[in-house]
């Protein structure tokens, strides 16, 4: 089969080593030997992201499952979630509250704007039943990064909580959990920790484990505390995506041996030839530098050019692009810079894409 080098935001492409561990064998969830890889993924995303006072529940499912869960676990019942909307992920977590009849304040932007600090203190001032504030790291539909560091600060100081949904930034943006003060945070195996689809996590804070086992359980399959206590056990409560999970326990080997940090740097210095080399062909970003992530670009689309073409032109050399999404669908296209790519995959593409554009 042709290998194609995937530009879009996750699935990513793996390492070998990643694929190997899907041909460990075929292994029934309730045999100690599922309970040692669960322990031994639990443990290592721990060590990875958030060594002390979190605990870390993996899911079976995609990042949205992980994200759902989260919103739909750490409300109590009758308080507010305050949504900050800024992109189709802002979006989506206000859909997933309205979806589980968990009432909502939205603070609306332009995606290309990231969200008013000071409209965001004043909304917590103003309403002592918000509980919690939902909050986008990296905002995948234009590749805008929130703040969360400010924004953790000014939910601290309320005594809210603070929900991150960090399924494109993890592992590719710097984040300290304690320091920025997150109480959930949901993630995906299949971008930035280079993992397979099917499994994804939430990293919860004791505090707010402790807290949510209190709340309602407004679902049955996505209510955390109850993935929590069979975990505890060694056990879990419904069938997992085993091979996914074997990918993701090696996926997660391969990210300590690198460490966090190389990581991010590793993407960083993608994110930063990419750049260059669109400035050199003449394309034009969405968003100005400092509003950027580093592990997506979101371009305009040149004059002449339709999103099918260069697709499709890419596609023939092997490279796999993105198109813009919601109201960005037409007249923007997107380049990730996730995965187990090297800097050479990324100057292959720069050639091709000039070949395209020429
Ligand atoms: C920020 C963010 N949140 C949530 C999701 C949803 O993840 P999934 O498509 O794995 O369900 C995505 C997917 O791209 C994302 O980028």
């Amino acid at each position: 089969m042709k290998r194609y080098i995937l530009l879009n935001p996750g699935p990513v492409n793996v390492s070998p080593r990643v694929q190997q561990a899907l041909l460990r064998g075929d292994l029934c969830h309730r045999e100690e030997e599922f309970s040692d890889l669960l322990v031994a993924i639990r443990t290592k995303l721990l060590r990875a992201f958030v060594p002390r006072d979190y605990t870390a529940v993996p899911v079976s499912g995609s990042g949205t499952l992980a994200v759902e869960a989260m919103v739909s676990s750490a409300m109590p019942e009758g308080r507010k979630l305050l949504v900050i909307n800024n992109g189709v992920y802002g979006e989506r977590m206000l859909h997933m509250a309205e979806a589980h009849r968990i009432p909502t304040v939205e603070l609306r932007y332009n995606w290309t704007e990231r969200p008013d600090l000071s409209q965001i203190e004043s909304t917590l001032q103003a309403d002592s039943t918000i509980h919690a504030v939902a909050l986008v790291h990296h905002e995948t539909t234009t590749g805008l990064l929130n703040l969360v560091n400010e924004v953790g600060a000014i939910t601290r100081r309320a005594g809210r909580w603070l929900l991150l949904d960090a399924v494109s930034a993890l592992a590719s943006e710097e984040l300290d959990m304690v320091r920025d003060g997150i109480d959930l945070c949901a993630c995906t195996a299949n971008k930035c920790i280079q993992g397979l689809p099917g499994v994804s996590f939430v990293l919860v804070s004791n505090a707010a484990m402790v807290a949510m086992q209190q709340y309602p359980q407004r679902s049955l399959y996505l209510h955390l505390p109850l993935h929590w206590e069979a975990q505890e056990r060694r056990s879990i409560p419904f069938t997992p995506s085993v091979q996914a999970w074997y990918a993701l326990d090696e996926a997660l080997d391969e990210l300590l041996e690198e460490t966090v940090a190389k990581r991010i740097q590793r993407y960083h210095a993608a994110a930063h030839l990419l750049r260059d080399g669109f400035a050199r062909l003449g394309l034009k970003s969405l968003l100005p530098p400092d509003l950027q992530s580093h592990s997506l670009t979101s371009l305009l689309l040149p004059e002449g050019m339709t999103y099918p073409l260069l697709h499709d032109g890419l596609k023939e050399r092997g490279f796999v692009i993105y198109e813009g999404q919601g109201k960005l669908q037409t007249g923007v296209f997107r380049v990730a810079n996730m995965g187990h790519l090297t800097l050479d995959d990324f100057r292959q593409f720069l050639t091709a894409l000039e070949a395209i554009l020429s």
